[in-house]
């Protein structure tokens, strides 16, 4: 079974590491990386390459950045080029990218099936590009790979037939789990690194969705509550290109004790995240790595489509603004008693959806 797994941008590379990795152990499958080149910044993406163990991908279609329509027209005269050469069984997407979308309509319109990792997910908000993203990839979807249960119920209602829905628990945390057993090696020299004292409460911080960082009064907004939390505890933040480049823009002040970092790459981020007193996010992947993990997290948007983490596990849904982050990040330090960890979050999701796809191929 000849598989093509598209990777783009950097919260894909989490989860095709994971997919990657787990195809070796299925014999009659061949498993071949697309990087369209969505981020391609060292610190974005060949950073993620190494620390993440992930093969040099076969294609690299080197779309970069600009517009959503550039972006995405990019990839797809790209990776068709990819398809009617390698003639793929699967094109295998993950989440809710730019290139997710692209590829999925490239491989549908030539007659290839298309696997989803990720499917379901719904903020109800089309605002959002990722929801456009993922409600045009799962229209097109042959087989959907669930992450929790209202992914599920989301592609029930939008009239998915069960068979092609399977809720086999979520790959970023296979990866998750695997980095954090490698973890140890790398903590004692990071520890001089960072200005972090052991035992020293810290917050994490991560802010780069176009609603909360391209509006300066939202942005402004959110700034004024981290400048509260900052007074008695550090807050480590690194910086996304775009985030960096608008507060560049307004003039931003932030308190001496935000950290302000580079985009890190994986581990460096795990061995801050995993032992902050909370993390502070707007991205989606977070929501759950804390879940998974039992810290305390603050989402900074209006809504999630990660519904699993604030209903079981750790995750406060806070809105942005300033009093709203606050009390949001006293609720989420009372949260943590009594979180749970999703059902199949447990680092086997990968092997699940290699059954599957083989099984489901042979039974064709
Ligand atoms: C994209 C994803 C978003 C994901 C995020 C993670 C879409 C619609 N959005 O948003 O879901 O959460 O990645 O980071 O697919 N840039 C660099 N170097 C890079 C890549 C980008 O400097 O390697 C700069 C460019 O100036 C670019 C800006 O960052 O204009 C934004 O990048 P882009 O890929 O357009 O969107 P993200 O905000 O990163």
């Amino acid at each position: 079974m000849n598989v093509l797994l598209v990777a783009g941008a950097r919260p894909n590379f989490m989860k095709i590491a994971a997919i990657h990795r787990a195809s070796a152990s299925f014999r009659s499958v061949r498993c071949s990386i697309v990087h369209t080149g969505q981020h391609y910044d060292q610190e974005m993406s060949r950073t993620f390459f190494e620390e993440l163990e992930i093969p040099e991908p076969a294609y690299q279609l080197n779309a970069g950045s600009g517009s959503h329509a550039e972006q995405t027209a990019r990839v797809m005269v790209g990776f068709e080029e990819v398809c009617r050469k390698e003639a793929p069984d699967i094109v295998l997407v993950v989440g809710d990218v730019n290139s997710t979308l692209a590829c999925s309509i490239v491989a549908k319109k030539c007659g290839i099936r298309v696997a989803h990792v990720e499917a379901g997910l719904r903020s109800f908000d089309l605002a959002m590009p990722e929801e456009i993203n993922r409600m045009v990839t799962d229209a097109i979807t042959d087989y959907f790979f669930v992450t929790e249960k209202s992914g599920a119920a989301n592609l029930l209602r939008e009239g998915k037939p069960a068979g092609s829905i399977f809720q086999v628990g979520h790959v970023m945390i296979d990866n998750l789990l695997h980095q954090l057993d490698r973890l140890s090696e790398i903590d004692l020299t990071k520890l001089s690194t960072y200005p972090l004292k052991t035992r020293e409460p810290y917050l994490f911080l991560t802010l780069h969705r176009p609603s909360n960082v391209d509006s300066s009064e939202t942005f402004g907004g959110i700034a004024s509550a981290l400048n509260e939390l900052a007074r008695d505890r550090k807050i480590f933040f690194p910086v996304h290109p775009r985030t960096r480049r608008m507060m560049e823009s307004y003039g931003m002040q932030l308190s001496e004790q935000v950290i302000l970092l580079p985009p890190l790459g994986y581990r460096d981020s795990l061995f801050l995240w995993k032992d902050a007193e909370a993390v502070l996010t707007d991205s989606g992947g977070l929501q759950e790595e804390t879940t998974a993990l039992g810290v305390p997290c603050v989402t900074i948007r209006e809504n999630t489509e990660r519904p699993v983490t604030i209903e079981i596990g750790t995750n406060v849904l806070a809105g942005t603004s300033p009093e709203a982050i606050i009390a949001g990040y006293r609720e989420s330090l009372a949260k943590r008693q009594q979180a749970q960890v999703p059902p199949l979050w447990d680092g086997l999701t990968s092997q699940r959806i290699w059954q599957v796809l083989t099984t489901v191929r042979m039974g064709k």
